[in-house]
């Protein structure tokens, strides 16, 4: 038996800045704080691409007095000139080089101080959440939205530093020559139209083809997926069909993006040189006419270019603003979301954990999904019931009775609408969730492996425990021979792309996972309901042998499981309406022994199950 050393967590800094709670306030606003958390990097950028930007106004007024003075006065050597062109070009690069640097670092601090706390959120976030949205719309939502407030947060400053080498520039060209000043930026309405014009037949088209783009990966997506099913099925061709479809769809979008594209570039990319011709013509006859010297004429043929990168950007940086003010109020949505079950300001640590769970009057019903307030028909009515430390309860019911529920409540998952649920004489809703979830360990028919190995998954519950431990926990949970049997034993990795285990094998390992925990209450919510009936026995007598130290309650469907329990429940109508041992409820409660008939009828399967895999042996 190995023992590995607990290993170090690494612990990560909050992220800084909180985006601002007032929903009232504008998108910008909001994030406002998020941004200034980084503000003295943030405000160095800025100056450092103030002076990038100032130093190449400054080259074309160096080539103007270079030409001026040395080539056509001859008063100053050329070679002066030469030397301020380099020098300033070089520190031009330099500057530019560390501000974008700068600000793309800035940038990425930003989106990843987002994500962590939209995690962050995400974590606090109760079920209530998570029975409503979808999951994919979650991880669109970390992914796309993110990233397009983090591009125009990047965007917006460069934008506003072309804007000042424009002014800059304006003004220094109005000092020399105010006519041929105005010649320059007459094209430059004409290119703002463009641009907005390009903009504006673009921007729905890049809504479709994204809309697209989603449809053909979910697709895939499904044909991968599912690929069992549509196997099964022998329906190959029609999900290929429906491929191509969406495939032809994707196609016309991009189609049409390219052709707009097409027509409008050329024109955008030649109205620069259009200004360049007006100025040459017009500065060329002023130079004749000896009005400007032959010096300015260059300048200005170098700054027309310059102008004109403020108004070809400016529509796509609309464009920008738009989609990340959308961005910004999905990310909003989730961020304003208010979790329902948190911890009480004064709450405190469940002092005891002997395991005396009570219900009191309890009534509760699930939030229906149009509105978080409304409140579907109660599931449990004034549910009252008390098991007491180390005892093992069975709840029986009919399908949908509101057995889970129950367990869901314990932990706290939900809130009670109605009467109180204790844990060793505390409300759970006095004490912290921690401490709370720490005490109630319960295991579900569907249990969630991480992609990690098995040893890990099991640590999960404890990630300071050591392998014995882990081993020990394996062993109650009668998983130690199966992990025993596989190649790489208790590293191997399960979950995608690792090895397949059987539903049964991984409800062992979920189990093995939660009595790592040491809970004080076990609850095991169908939990067995894959594992072969002789493994199950195994496991409840080991169970019993820690000491009866665990309050356990068992939801099941096999007679077989019910009767290893001291008590049985039985629960009918949001109530439970008789309480008991097996044999007791058999002879006394008629209801019981319908309800039990029911159950065998639902899970007809599952007792057929149970016979195949007592002769099959292994558990599927
Ligand atoms: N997250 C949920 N949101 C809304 N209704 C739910 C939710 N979970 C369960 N329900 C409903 O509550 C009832 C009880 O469910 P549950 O406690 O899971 O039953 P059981 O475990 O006894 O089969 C069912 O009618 C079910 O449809
Ligand atoms: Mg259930």
């Amino acid at each position: 038996m190995t023992t590995t050393a607990p290993r170090p967590i690494r612990r990560y800094p909050p992220p800084k800045g909180q985006v601002h709670a007032d929903t009232s306030l504008g998108w910008i606003r909001r994030l406002a704080p998020v941004v200034l958390a980084h503000k003295f990097t943030f405000l160095g950028t800025l100056v450092l691409a103030l002076v990038a930007n100032l130093l190449q106004v400054a080259l074309p007024a160096i080539l103007r007095a270079g030409i001026d003075q040395a080539l056509t006065a001859g008063t100053a050597p050329l070679s002066r000139y030469v030397c301020m062109l380099i020098a300033v070009g070089l520190a031009r690069a330099v500057f530019t080089l560390v501000y974008r640097h700068g600000l793309y670092r800035t940038a990425y601090q930003i989106d990843s101080d987002l994500r962590n706390r939209l995690y962050e959120h995400l974590t606090r976030l109760s079920f209530n959440y998570y029975d409503r949205v979808q999951s994919g719309q979650i991880i669109s939502r970390a992914n796309s939205d993110i990233r397009s407030v983090q591009l125009f947060l990047t965007f917006a400053p460069l934008m506003l530093m072309t804007i000042v080498m424009f002014v800059a520039a304006v003004v220094n060209m109005f000092t020399i020559h105010v006519p041929l000043t105005l010649v320059a930026i007459a094209p430059l309405p004409g290119v703002y139209w463009l641009g907005v014009k390009l903009r504006n037949d673009l921007f729905p088209l890049s809504w479709i083809v994204q809309g697209r783009q989603a449809d053909v990966a979910t697709i895939v997506d499904e044909n991968i997926q599912g690929v069992r099913v549509i196997r099964s099925f022998a329906a190959e061709r029609r999900q290929i069909n429906e491929l191509a479809k969406a495939a032809t769809g994707l196609r016309w979008a991009n189609t049409r993006t390219i052709d707009l594209r097409a027509r409008y570039n050329p024109i955008i990319e030649n109205l620069p040189r259009l200004g360049t011709l007006l100025v040459l013509v017009y500065g060329g006859w002023l130079v004749v006419e000896e009005q400007v010297t032959l010096g300015t004429l260059f300048a200005f043929t170098a700054y027309v270019t310059m102008l004109q990168v403020p108004f070809r950007t400016f529509g796509f940086f609309l464009m920008m603003g738009q989609r990340a003010r959308a961005s910004a109020a999905r990310i909003f949505e989730v961020l304003d979301e208010p979790p329902l079950v948190f911890d009480r300001p004064d709450a405190a640590p469940l002092p005891s954990s002997l395991g005396a769970v009570e219900f009191d009057d309890v009534t509760f019903g699930y939030r229906t999904d149009t509105s978080p307030t409304a409140i579907s028909a109660p599931i449990l009515r004034h549910l009252s019931m008390r098991i007491d430390p180390g005892e093992t309860v069975a709840i029986v019911g009919r399908t949908g009775s509101g057995k889970s529920t129950i367990a869901r409540l314990l932990a706290r998952f939900y809130d009670v609408d109605g009467g109180a649920i204790r844990v060793d004489g505390h409300d759970v809703r006095d004490v912290t969730l921690h401490s709370l979830r720490a005490t109630i360990g319960s295991v579900t028919d569907e249990p969630f492996l991480f992609s990690v190995s098995l040893a890990d998954n099991i640590a999960y519950a404890r990630p300071d425990a050591d392998r014995s431990e882990i081993e020990a926990a394996a062993a109650a949970a009668q998983a130690d021979e199966f992990i025993a049997d596989l190649p790489e034993g208790y590293d191997t990795v399960v979950g995608e792309r690792g090895y397949t285990l059987s539903g049964g094998q991984r409800q062992r390992i979920a189990i093995a996972r939660t009595l790592l925990a040491q809970p004080a209450v076990l609850v095991l919510d169908d939990a067995t309901s894959a594992i072969d009936v002789h493994v199950e026995e195994r496991i409840h007598r080991a169970l019993a042998e820690r000491l009866g130290k665990y309050t356990t309650i068992v939801i099941a469907h096999r007679l077989s499981t019910i009767a290893l329990a001291d008590r049985v429940m039985l629960l009918d109508e949001g109530r439970i309406v008789a309480s008991g041992t097996h044999r007791e409820l058999m002879v006394t409660e008629p209801r019981y022994a319908e309800v039990l008939a029911h159950l065998e009828g639902d899970f007809e399967g599952g007792l057929e199950r149970d016979v195949a895999i007592r002769d099959g042996g292994e558990d599927r």
